[in-house]
């Protein structure tokens, strides 16, 4: 079984644990993929910060970060905020309008979560790995989202 067939479930049995806030359903999620996904060095949530246009910095699993606030539009996450795409960065490097967290970061991807239709914040993965990311790890970071905006609306 590939790796993410594998992680999916687990991921989305710890985001389906009534037992525990959405919070903490977010931090494992974030300490599950940081752990088991080699290419996956700091994974983290941002958030709308209320009806302000910025991102607000949610559970993270990964070394801490200055950027606990980001103006939509800076950065890959300020850009994903405004495009409501998926943002694939196979080389940091290469682009102009990026916030880098960490000097050892490689490469970036970003997925916005949607609830009814509505672009509500997004995941962020930093890696220390060039151009690690494929088709499959958007899928499945669809799918976590899909049912993270589903426990957000419970
Ligand atoms: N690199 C991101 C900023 C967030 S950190 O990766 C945690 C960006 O350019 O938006």
């Amino acid at each position: 079984m590939s790796m993410f067939a594998s992680l999916r479930p687990r991921a989305l049995q710890l985001l389906a644990d009534h037992s525990k806030t959405v919070a903490e359903r977010l931090q494992a999620v974030c300490d599950l993929l940081q752990a088991e996904v080699p290419h996956y060095d700091w994974v983290g949530f941002y958030f709308n910060n209320g009806d302000r246009p910025e991102l607000k910095l949610g559970p993270y699993a990964g070394a801490p970060t200055d950027h606990t606030l980001i103006p939509f539009g800076k950065g890959i996450c300020g850009q994903v905020a405004l495009s409501d795409r998926n943002f694939v960065v196979p080389d940091v490097k290469a682009q102009d309008n990026y916030i880098a967290c960490s000097l050892t970061v490689k490469a970036e991807i970003v997925v916005p979560i949607f609830v009814q239709g509505k672009n509500i914040g997004q995941i962020d993965i930093d890696s220390n790995t060039p151009d690690p990311f494929t088709g499959e790890d958007e899928r499945f970071l669809e799918t976590i989202n899909a049912k993270v905006a589903e426990i957000l609306e419970d």
